[in-house]
Order: C-alpha cells, then sequence, then structure tokens
C-alpha cells in the first residue's frame, strides 16, 4: 500500500518542474500543516527519528557504503532541520541543494528506493501516524530528480 502510493507519487513528479526552486533549496511543494510536524513530534521527534534512520542506512547493501564513511552526524542535523521545513515546522533548511549535496555520490533509483524504505521502517518503529508519514513521502518524492543521477 505505502509502495504504491510512493510509486505513484514518483511516477507523477517527473511532469514537474522543480530546478529553480531546488537551486535555492525551496520546497518544492507548500510545508505541510503544522499538525504534520507535530504528529512527528516536533523537534525531539526528528532528531530521535534520525537517530534510528541512520543506523538502518548504514546497515543496508544498497545505502551503507555511502553512509557509513559520511558524516553521519551531521546528515542527521540536516535532515532534522529539512524535515522540520517540509512538515510545516519552524525551522529553515541552510544545507546544500539537493543537487550539490547528491552530485558527485552516483546514486541511482534502487538506492533512492532503498532509503525510502529504511525511512518508512523507522517512521513504523516511532510509531508515526500513516498519514503523516504520507504527508512527508510526498514532500520528499519530487526530490528524486535531483539526488539520483545514474540510471
Ligand atoms: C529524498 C531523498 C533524500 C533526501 C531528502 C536527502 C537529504 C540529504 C541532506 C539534507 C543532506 C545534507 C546536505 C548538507 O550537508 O548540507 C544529504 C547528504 C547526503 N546524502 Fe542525501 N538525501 C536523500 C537521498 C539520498 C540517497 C538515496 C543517498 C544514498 C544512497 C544519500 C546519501 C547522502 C550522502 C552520502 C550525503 C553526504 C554528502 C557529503 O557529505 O558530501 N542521500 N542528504
Amino acid at each position: 500500500m505505502k509502495k504504491l502510493f510512493f510509486a505513484i507519487l514518483l511516477s507523477v513528479s517527473g511532469a514537474v518542474s522543480i530546478d529553480s526552486a531546488q537551486a535555492q533549496n525551496v520546497p518544492l511543494m507548500a510545508p505541510t500543516s503544522v499538525e504534520v510536524y507535530k504528529a512527528f513530534g516536533e523537534k525531539p521527534g526528528l532528531v530521535k527519528l534520525m537517530d534510528d534512520f541512520m543506523p538502518r542506512l548504514v546497515a543496508n547493501p544498497l545505502t551503507g557504503p555511502l553512509f557509513a564513511p559520511s558524516n553521519q552526524e551531521h546528515i542527521k542535523k540536516e535532515l532534522v532541520e529539512q524535515f522540520c521545513q517540509v512538515l510545516g515546522g519552524p525551522c529553515t533548511y541552510q544545507g546544500q541543494s539537493m543537487k550539490s549535496a547528491h552530485a558527485r555520490l552516483n546514486i541511482n533509483k534502487a538506492q533512492f528506493n532503498a532509503l525510502v524504505q529504511e525511512l518508512q521502517i523507522s517512521m513504523d518503529a516511532m510509531d508515526i501516524p500513516f498519514r503523516a508519514q504520507n504527508q512527508l513521502l510526498a514532500q520528499l518524492a519530487p526530490m528524486y530528480r535531483d539526488v539520483i543521477t545514474v540510471k
């Protein structure tokens, strides 16, 4: 069910032009309501989510080779800010654009999907309501165009 939802988002989002928004780190869709941010447990909830998510990314054979040698604490911090912003929270993501952060990583679709799956597992483990999970996935889905650089 969740996978189907995400697959539909991915295919639909291909039609949207996002380059200029991405270049300025502007969220691709309007931020969700602050209620969604609350459903994630606000900042402490996002920090907890990242503490669960990052080890899963390191352990996954598709994403591990990129995350294991990376500055995991830094990425977790940036992800908290980014997710806080796209979930409608009181944050402004000031990290790199998705295009420049991932430009030299040679990420393919299978790796992108693996990251999304691990995120879903983490969100389930944190008991985040299904509807709120989907709101986050809807915000992240269009970013695939800037993250995936390898066919
Ligand atoms: C929607 C999907 C994704 C989002 C929202 C996302 C988000 C981010 C963010 C916020 C950063 C930190 C940028 C900064 O330092 O300013 C980052 C860095 C990074 N991401 Fe992603 N990412 C996504 C997909 C992926 C995938 C699929 C992989 C690999 C399988 C990946 C690997 C990395 C790595 C290795 C870094 C660190 C790069 C460096 O240190 O230069 N990301 N990502």
